[in-house]
């Protein structure tokens, strides 16, 4: 049987804002397929980031998918200016939501793909309402915040969980994973079921990042 490899999402939290632009073409050219784009609020991550126009920025530079990870308490309040902006991926956290199945609504209205977070502390189980909903579910390997953290390896263990409820259930969300992913573990994830790799330093502080991407895609190990 054919190796398992995932797509790369490299994170632009960890890049030089002063270069963006070129950091984005960089993505492309190392040959990731997404790029992943980290929302902070100051609230429900300790940490400020970017938002939509940072995303309109980037739009037009890029033809790869743009995944917007919404750190942010109250996500519904950002679904039209993140769809105008161009996104294709909007994902909000389960945590932040009290009616998670109407901002779904409202993200597919709006003519972008729906994805849920779960921080480390929160179970699969708080997701069984809405799987059939979703388009991604991205498992964050850490608290989130910052780049750079070591991952919490028991996290992984909600990637078959997930890979056995969407096979029984016939759905078919992506499974995406964040945080602590370096070119030495991403290859664990995948193997446990990680159809997507998202990695910021791991990408950005690579001195061969088209060799980075490889071992992030699992070609490469
Ligand atoms: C949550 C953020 C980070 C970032 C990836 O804090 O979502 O996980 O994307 O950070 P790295 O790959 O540098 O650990
Ligand atoms: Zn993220």
């Amino acid at each position: 049987m054919a190796k398992k490899t995932a797509l790369a999402a490299p994170s632009i939290l960890s890049v030089d804002y002063g270069c963006l632009a070129e950091e984005i073409r960089s993505v492309e050219t190392a040959g990731a397929e997404w790029v992943h784009i980290d929302v902070m609020d100051g609230h429900f991550a300790p940490n400020l980031s970017f938002g939509p126009k940072t995303v309109a920025d980037i739009r037009p530079v890029t033809k790869l998918i743009l995944d917007c990870h919404l750190m942010v308490s109250n996500p519904q309040d950002y679904i039209e200016t993140f769809a105008e902006a161009g996104a294709d991926y909007f994902t909000f956290h389960i945590e932040a939501a009290l009616h998670a199945n109407r901002v779904i609504q409202q993200i597919k209205a709006a003519g972008m793909k729906p994805g849920i977070c779960i921080v480390p502390s929160t179970p699969v189980h708080v997701l069984d309402e809405i799987l059939d909903e979703l388009d991604l579910v991205l498992i964050l390997l850490v608290n989130p915040g910052f780049g750079g953290q070591k991952m919490i390896p028991s996290c992984l263990e909600k990637l078959p969980k997930l890979v056995s409820i969407r096979k029984e259930s016939g759905y078919n969300f992506l499974l995406s994973v964040d945080g602590g992913i370096t070119t030495e573990n991403a290859s664990l994830a995948i193997e446990k079921g990680a159809d997507v790799i998202v990695a910021g330093n791991a990408f950005f502080t690579a001195s061969d990042r088209a060799a980075a991407v490889k071992k992030l895609k699992g070609i490469d190990y």
